[in-house]
This record gives C-alpha cells, sequence and structure tokens, in this order.
C-alpha cells in the first residue's frame, strides 16, 4: 500500500474547470460549428486525466523525491527533537523518523480543508504504511500558537504550509517557530519562490525578517520541482541565534 501526502487542490480545479470547458467546446462545436472542434476533445481529455491523477495523489514520486532533497539538505541527526509544522500527510516528520535511529519526531498541523486532502487519521496511516507508527507523533497544533515550550526543538521544519497561512499572520508562525527552536537550531522551511496573490516572494526582505527575528546564516536553496509544473522552489535554512 502506497502512503498519501496531499494533492494540490487548487491546481485540481483548475484543471478540471479548463477540461469541463474544454470538454463541451469540443461537444457543442462538433455539433453545431464545424466537425474539426472534435480536436478540441485532446486538449480536454489531457485537463481531465491530469486533474484526476493529481487528486488521487499522482505524483507520490515527485514528493518522495523532494523529500530527500530536503532531508539531503538539512540532515537528520540521531537524537535529535524535530517538529514539521503544517505536516499535512506526515511528509517531512515521516521522512525524518525513517532516517533517524532515536530522537523525537512530532508532526502538527490543523488540518485545514481543503488543503490537500490530509488529516490526521491519514498521517497515522502514512506512518504505518512507511512502517514508523512508533517513531513519529501527530498531534493537532496552530503555527501561530504552536503548543510546546520555549527552545525545546533542534529543528522546525515546514513544506509548503507556511505561504499558506494569511500574510498577516505569517510573522507569528515564524516567532512560534523560532521560540520553540533551541539556541543554534535550525529552521528550515520549503516554499514557493512567490504568489503575488497570497503576498509571498522568497527574497531579500524575508531573509532581513527572519535574521531581526533572531536567525543567522540565513540562506536559500533553490531545488527544482515538477509538479503542478516545473519550477523553482526554495528551502530557507536559518540557525537561531544563540
Ligand atoms: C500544502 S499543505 C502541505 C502539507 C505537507 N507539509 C506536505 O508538504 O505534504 C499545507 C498544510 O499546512 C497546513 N496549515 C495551514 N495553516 C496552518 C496553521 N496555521 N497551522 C498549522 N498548519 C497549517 C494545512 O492544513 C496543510 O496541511
Amino acid at each position: 500500500m502506497k502512503p498519501f501526502y496531499g494533492f494540490p487542490t487548487w491546481h485540481i480545479i483548475v484543471n478540471l474547470f479548463y477540461g469541463i470547458i474544454l470538454l463541451a467546446a469540443a461537444l457543442i462545436g462538433f455539433l453545431l460549428v464545424h466537425s474539426l472542434m472534435i480536436i478540441l476533445i485532446l486538449p480536454a481529455a489531457y485537463l481531465l486525466w491530469r486533474g484526476i491523477s493529481w487528486r488521487r495523489g499522482g505524483f507520490l514520486e515527485e514528493k518522495l523525491r523532494i523529500r530527500e532533497e530536503f532531508m539531503r539538505i538539512v540532515k537528520p541527526v540521531d537524537g535529535e527533537r524535530i517538529l514539521d509544522v503544517g505536516t499535512g500527510g506526515g511528509l517531512l516528520a515521516i521522512g525524518y523518523a525513517k532516517a533517524m535511529k532515536s530522537g523525537e519526531v512530532i508532526g502538527i498541523d490543523i488540518w485545514v480543508p481543503m488543503a490537500g486532502g490530509t488529516s490526521l487519521e491519514n498521517a497515522l496511516k502514512n506512518a504505518e504504511i512507511e512502517g514508523v507508527a512508533d517513531k513519529v507523533e501527530f498531534r493537532r497544533g496552530d503555527a501561530r500558537n504552536i503548543p510546546f515550550p520555549d527552545n525545546y526543538f533542534d529543528k522546525v521544519v515546514a513544506s509548503f504550509a507556511i505561504h499558506t497561512i494569511h500574510y498577516k499572520e505569517r510573522d507569528k508562525a515564524f516567532r512560534e517557530m523560532i521560540r520553540v527552536l533551541k539556541p543554534g537550531g535550525v529552521l528550515a522551511i520549503l516554499e514557493p519562490e512567490a504568489d503575488r496573490w497570497i503576498k509571498w516572494r522568497v527574497d531579500e526582505k524575508l531573509k532581513e525578517k527572519l535574521e531581526y527575528l533572531s536567525l543567522r546564516n540565513v540562506q536559500f536553496h533553490p531545488i527544482t520541482m515538477t509538479y503542478p509544473k516545473k519550477r523553482t522552489v526554495y528551502l530557507i535554512v536559518g540557525v537561531k541565534s544563540k
């Protein structure tokens, strides 16, 4: 059985929407305008197939590859305490738990409806499927109010979670993630380069903000992803000042 690590909700809606429009245009055009319009059925079928295959988690290999890439840059260390914020189906938490012989790995999320189709039950099941049910813990917890004491974790990680938080609340999440990090601990978040609709951008301003919030040595590592389209995303890594 394969784990399920969510789907890109918005891209599925867009693909299905345009797929249905093209399908309708192909059929109506064929019947009422010109027989050649049936050719539109090809792009329609492609868009519908893409939407449906993503809905079924059809890019699992790519998600696992990205996880490997993440952990190649931010290496697991035995005995550490790791928090995965906005864990979804538990992708990073489970990855670190698999790679570590000892330590404590916890994933938190509020499991926003329509944010990838994951749930607490789904994360627990994935941990079982990946053989680490006894090495990882999941619980409900908000990035803006993390239910752990100060200076608790060696690493706080997140993938594609922070940019989804409303832009007015993101600083709260950054503050919280840094608060629960031990001095010298590592914050590592994987995010898209930019999205102007939600006011997200990986740039000097973000770096300055993280430094202001007491991270040092902030670096942006570009990673190429192939879904929902070929693009560069960034692993943002910084160390909490001592
Ligand atoms: C795109 S999914 C990514 C899931 C997972 N990290 C992955 O890469 O597969 C974004 C996740 O962030 C979670 N999320 C959004 N706002 C959150 C918040 N304030 N606190 C905790 N999790 C949040 C959503 O519920 C969702 O599971």
